[in-house]
C-alpha cells in the first residue's frame, strides 16, 4: 500500500473530520527531494504503524535495547537493537555487522514481514526497485539523545539505498554532504515519515539533533528509528 494519509493516520474517518484535519495541517508532497537519490516520503509509514509497533515489541523482547560503546570509548545516547540476518554492533574493537547478538550469542530476531514490506515499498517510491534489506537497526531515542554526523559505510556494497523510518517523537534530521564539513540541511521528521538515500547520495553524512521532550500520543517520550540496509 503506498497511500499517504499523514493527517488522519488511519483514513476512513468521517469526511468532516478529514477536512478539518487537512486545514490544520496541509498535506505535504508525496516525495520531497534532498538530492538526486535522496527523498523524504512524508507519512509513508503511517498505514503500516499498526503492524510495526507490535513487531518492534516482539524484536525487543528477544533482543533488548542496549547502549553501545564506540571504539573511542564513548557510550551512545541512542539505544539500539537489530532484526534481520545481520545486526550492526559496536564495541572497543570497532564497528561491525554480526549474525548473532553479542549479548545473548543467539541470531538476531528475523525481520518481521511488515518491516521488510515497508522498506521495499518505500525504496520503490524513491526510485530504488528490488530493495531486499538483510539488516534493520532499531534505534531508540529518549529526550536529549542524539546521533552525531556519520556515514553509513560498514555495508559490503553501496549499490542499495538506506531506508530510514521515524516513529514517535519528532526529530530534526541532519543531512549533509559527502564530506564531514559540508553544510547539513535540517530536516524535520515526524511520526511516519521515511527518508531514503541511495545512488550518488548513498554516502551523505547524516545525524540527528538532540531530541526535545515532546511526547507522542502513541509512543510517549520515545522516538524509534528503523534503518534498513543491505549489509552483506
Ligand atoms: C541512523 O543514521 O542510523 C539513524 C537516523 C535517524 O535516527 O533518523
Ligand atoms: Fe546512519
Amino acid at each position: 500500500m503506498t497511500t499517504n494519509s499523514r493527517n488522519t493516520g488511519s483514513g476512513g474517518g468521517p469526511a468532516a473530520a478529514t477536512t478539518l484535519a487537512l486545514f490544520d495541517d496541509p498535506p505535504r508532497a508525496a516525495r520531497e527531494p534532498l538530492g538526486t537519490g535522496a527523498f523524504v516520503l512524508p507519512g509513508f509509514a503511517l498505514p503500516f504503524v499498526d503492524e510495526l509497533l507490535p513487531a518492534i515489541r516482539a524484536v525487543e523482547a528477544q533482543a533488548p535495547f542496549r547502549h553501545l560503546v564506540t571504539p573511542g570509548g564513548f557510550t551512545m545516547s541512542v539505544a539500539l537493537t537489530n532484526c534481520g540476518a545481520l545486526g550492526w554492533t559496536s564495541d572497543r574493537r570497532g564497528y561491525r555487522y554480526s549474525a548473532t547478538d553479542p549479548d545473548s550469542g543467539r541470531p538476531w530476531p528475523a525481520m518481521p514481514e511488515a518491516l521488510a514490506r515497508l522498506a521495499r515499498e518505500a525504496a520503490s517510491a524513491a526510485g530504488f526497485d528490488g530493495f531486499a534489506p538483510d539488516a534493520c537497526l532499531v534505534n531508540r531515542y529518549a529526550p536529549g539523545a542524539r546521533l552525531s554526523l556519520h556515514q553509513d559505510k560498514d555495508e559490503r556494497d553501496y549499490g542499495a539505498p538506506i531506508v530510514s523510518v521515524s516513529l514517535g517523537m519528532p526529530a530534526v534530521f541532519l543531512f549533509g554532504g559527502l564530506a564531514r564539513g559540508d553544510k547539513a540541511a535540517r530536516v524535520p521528521l515526524a511520526h511516519g515519515d521515511v527518508v531514503v538515500w541511495g545512488g550518488e547520495d548513498r554516502l551523505r553524512y547524516h545525524g540527528v539533533l538532540p531530541l526535545k521532550d515532546e511526547p507522542h500520543p502513541l509512543l510517549g517520550a520515545i522516538r524509534i528509528n528503523l534503518t534498513f540496509r543491505k549489509a552483506g
